[in-house]
């Protein structure tokens, strides 16, 4: 079959296979040519099939030999339909992983659901004994909360007031405005059910129970924060009252983990295009402005060079790392960066349909999507045919 991208409303629905290994190869290759990376050996990913989560999942491997578990809720290709990215993803990092012998297992499944716990902590009651570390980067739509079987959908909306802003479809170019309505309360709960940290601490307290979370056990998760012109519908919205309850957690997680030295730390992450934030109202422009500036300041990161940079100056370094004064490291230092936001700000203001190829980088933001799906990486030849269910 002849595998071309299929996107609808910024959403990719299909993969390619051999354009996703690519691309797990290319992060690969990324960390192999730096310095290794003196992070823990045991270690647990949870949404380790795309974006943070599987860069982390590499610099873990490649940067330090670690022994990994990934979590993802992917679908596989089958005889006549693509699988996901993410399925592709994990597949081929598991295959690369195990030629330079890192043991690495793949676990497939809702990470929210008891039964995924279960099998997670056999894997690594045979095999690994304890775990050193785990990085939580899940970006769910929907949970189902293990003990009462209720259902919670996740949206992405204001809170108080509606929001009104500039957006961009990334295919066209074509720069509208965009009206969320404000959240109910009760989709602020179930957004704060799904993305904040309850899931999180759930993982750790069961480890905790089960006795294999080794001495100066490390955990972290990824927030965001970003900057005025989105506030209203990220860090004031729905999504940003789930990131707060989930660094609220990382205190909690502190104090369980205070008997056996453990620490939970936050690391508030660069604005990128992946699978989760191409949906955001607003973000992709602001994205695509923040490229433009940031890669005429060559400050530009994607996943792989935040995760690395996360592990290689901030976590894994021998003395406490720098963090905010909310205890969060900040991986978004450089995007933050006054002159940086100054610009974007400038940029936002101007951009319209009919000037946004100078403004803003839509190439960069375009290309950074497919990739993410396997699309238009060098090497790959897409004329040729490929079996969906190669992996
Ligand atoms: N992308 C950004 O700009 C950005 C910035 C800062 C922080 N973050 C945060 O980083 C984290 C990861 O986001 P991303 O952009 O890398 O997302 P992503 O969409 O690229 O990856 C999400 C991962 O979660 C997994 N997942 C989703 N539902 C699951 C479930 N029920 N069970 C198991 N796995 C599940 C997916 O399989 C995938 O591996 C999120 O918490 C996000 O809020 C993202």
């Amino acid at each position: 079959m002849i595998i071309e991208p299929k996107i609808r409303n910024n959403v990719c629905v299909n993969a390619h296979p051999l354009g996703c290994a690519a691309q797990v190869k290319a992060q690969i290759n990324y960390v192999k040519a730096r310095d290794k990376v003196a992070s823990p050996r045991r270690v647990v990913v949870i949404g380790a099939s795309n974006g943070y989560g599987l860069a982390a999942r590499i610099v873990s491997a490649f940067g330090s030999g670690a022994a990994t578990i990934g979590i993802g809720y992917e679908r596989p290709g089958t005889a006549s339909r693509p699988g996901t990215a993410g399925w592709y993803n994990t597949e081929s990092f598991k295959m690369e992983a195990e030629k330079e012998r890192y043991q690495a297992w793949n676990v497939n499944g809702d990470a929210f659901s008891e039964e995924i716990k279960s099998e997670v902590l056999e894997i690594v009651r045979e095999n690994l004994g304890e775990v050193d570390f785990l990085v939580y980067s899940i970006a769910a739509p929907r949970r189902m909360d293990p003990k009462t079987g209720e259902l919670y959908s996740s949206v992405i909306k204001p809170i108080g007031k509606r929001f009104t802003s500039k957006t961009v479809n990334f295919l066209t170019g074509e720069v509208s405005e965009i009206t969320a309505d404000p959240a109910t309360e009760e989709e602020i709960g179930h957004t704060v059910k799904v993305m904040g940290g309850e899931d999180w601490r759930l993982w750790i307290g069961m480890f905790q129970r089960e006795g294999v979370l080794a001495k100066n056990f490390l955990t972290t998760a990824f927030s965001y924060v970003g900057p005025d012109f989105t506030r209203a519908i990220y860090r004031d919205g729905t999504i940003g009252r789930a990131k707060k309850d989930l660094e609220e957690k990382a205190v909690q997680i502190n104090e369980l983990l205070k008997p056996s030295e453990g620490r939970a730390v936050i690391s508030v992450n660069k604005a990128l295009v992946t699978r989760a934030s191409a949906v955001i109202p607003a973000v992709p422009l602001y994205i695509a402005l923040l490229y433009k500036v940031m890669k005429e300041k060559k400050l530009h990161e994607g996943c792989i060079q935040q995760m690395y940079r996360l592990y290689h100056e901030f976590l894994f370094t021998g003395g406490p790392p720098p963090v905010d004064h909310k205890g969060r490291i900040r991986l978004d230092d450089w995007e933050m960066r006054e002159d940086v936001q100054k610009e974007v700000a400038g940029l936002w203001g101007e951009v319209t349909t009919d000037n946004i190829r100078d403004l803003a980088d839509m190439d960069g933001l375009r290309d950074e999507f497919l990739r993410h799906h396997g699309f238009g990486m060098p090497g790959v030849d897409y004329t040729q045919d490929v079996e969906p269910d190669i992996f």
